[in-house]
């Protein structure tokens, strides 16, 4: 079991992210024996609520989103004997006190964690500073979005900074908790063949597509305020990036890693309204078809403004100006209503420099690195390979070699990433966390590209439903020789 005996102090805890995913990750950590048996997660809502009333809900909320199987009923009663509900306004200063009342920083480590929106972090703050819940090891667990650009994101920072050490402060990217993309780090830095080819003598490119079948999923206002680039590839995109172009870390500790991340991030070069057109594609879709159900384009959707230019697909050309990366470009493209749920990075080697064979340079695919984030994880190389035969003359062919987790790894249940990241905010380890730093330096370069499209006054293009989103964007690969994988 954990080492941490902890209050999990959960403010918003009746809203989506905690229903969806914090509770039912909690619940598994529980079933795994992995939380403290005094530990608690206390509940924070404005409603008053009994301590039963709130174990229904949260009962609801596990029928309802711990897929693949039933509630375990012994898992349940030591679960729902760990909850504990407090009743707070969260806009209310005084109201923080019932708080104080229920707690003791000295018997359990206080980790509070802000399922809220940003603009209440500030209060919040003041509220667990009132009844002193911010000294060390107490923790506060960050969920996005952290700000809507560098200066509200630095704003909020500011804020938290004045309350807590950058140690104390888990900012959570759920994308680090993917087991995949920890992944990324095993087949790095674990492997000589990769670790040592992992640069632009040998990559010809590479490509990170997170393509999602979901359109705005019922949030249009929020959405809409944000944009598929604020609210993909700011954050779980370029920490992918990052994972995959960091040099490698001396250690495997947040300080190591989380330094190396940096630095990439600092050598992305800025996008600007000389490059934007060559290097952007912004879209929005339209009406089309998902699987077999006909879906509204997105300024049908429901609480759509019939005007807005928000951009629910976009795909860059990054590069990184650093020494091992000197003209390998970085792809990214993500979209809504796309053909499949994917994530994935392809990294494209070169070309053989000389061709002995039969076949055409165009009939011997350069290899490819295959890595599936989601779904069907694993990992899988194409390569070259003699089709066996007598025949005079030699004949070539792809070939695939190719890893399923699933199949590697039977019966091992792969976790939600929700389940990983509250386990290391309970034990203090932040390597999976995102450093200030890294926050607003994500969001310079961002702000760069938004300042460039605001610059080209031009409207996203748009692209039907269920396709692979506008054809400017098979344009920025082919005006390179490059195609996406999916086209190949
Ligand atoms: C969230 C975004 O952070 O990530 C959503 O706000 C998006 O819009 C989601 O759908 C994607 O996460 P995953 O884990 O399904 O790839």
């Amino acid at each position: 079991t954990a080492a941490t005996c902890c209050d999990l102090i959960l403010f918003g805890t009746l809203g989506d992210l905690a229903r969806r995913k914090l509770l039912p990750a909690l619940y598994q950590l529980e079933k795994a024996e992995l939380l403290h048996q005094d530990s608690r997660i206390i509940g924070v809502a404005r409603d008053a609520m009994s301590a039963d009333d709130y174990r229904t809900r949260v009962r609801e909320s596990l029928q309802q989103f711990v897929t693949k199987e039933s509630i375990d009923e012994e898992v349940w009663q030591r679960f729902s004997a760990k909850l504990v509900y407090c009743a707070v306004d969260l806009a209310d200063l005084e109201a923080y006190s019932a708080l104080g009342d229920i707690t003791d920083p000295t018997k359990r480590t206080p980790i509070s964690y802000f399922a809220t929106p940003p603009a209440l972090f500030p209060i919040i703050c003041d509220g667990l500073a009132s009844v002193n819940l911010i000294t060390a090891p107490a923790r506060v667990v960050l969920e996005k979005p952290l700000g809507h650009n560098l200066i509200s994101s630095r704003k909020i920072n500011q804020h938290v900074g004045r309350y807590f050490d950058e140690s104390q402060i888990y900012r959570i990217d759920h994308y680090l908790g993917k087991e995949t993309v920890l992944n990324l780090l095993a087949l790095r830095f674990a492997n000589s063949i990769f670790s040592s080819h992992w640069d632009h003598s040998t990559i010809d490119h590479i490509q990170i597509t997170a393509a999602e079948q979901v359109g705005v999923e019922g949030r249009w206002s929020y959405y809409d305020d944000a944009g598929q680039l604020r609210d993909m590839v700011q954050n779980h995109l370029l920490q992918v990036l990052s994972l995959i172009a960091m040099e490698p870390p001396t250690r495997l500790d947040a300080d190591s890693i989380r330094d190396e991340k940096l630095k990439v991030l600092k050598s992305l070069r800025p996008i600007t309204s000389q490059n934007v057109r060559d290097d952007t594609v912004r879209g929005q879709y339209t009406a089309g078809f998902v699987g077999d159900s006909k879906v509204p384009g997105y300024l049908d959707e429901d609480g759509a403004k019939s005007k807005s230019v928000t951009e629910t697909f976009v795909a860059l050309k990054v590069h990184i100006d650093n020494w091992r990366w000197s003209g390998v470009p970085f792809y990214i493209r993500t979209g809504k209503r796309m053909p499949q749920k994917r994530t994935e990075v392809v990294i494209s080697f070169k070309p053989q420099p000389h061709n002995i064979f039969h076949e055409t340079l165009s009939q011997l695919p350069p290899n490819k690195l295959i890595i599936r984030l989601q779904p069907d994880e694993g990992v899988e190389i194409q390569m070259m390979n003699k089709v066996p035969g007598l025949g005079k003359q030699m004949q070539l062919k792809p070939t695939t070699l190719d890893l399923s987790f699933y199949e590697t790894f039977e019966n091992k249940r792969i976790a939600d990433a929700y389940e990983r990241l509250l386990l290391e905010a309970i034990e203090g380890n932040q390597y999976l966390f995102v450093h200030r730093e890294e926050v607003e330096h994500a969001w310079r370069y961002i702000d760069g590209i938004l300042a460039a499209w605001s610059d080209t006054a031009e409207s996203p293009k748009s692209y039907q439903a269920g396709t692979w989103g506008p054809v400017a964007s098979v344009s920025l690969m082919a005006h390179d020789g490059r195609q996406w994988d999916d086209e190949s």
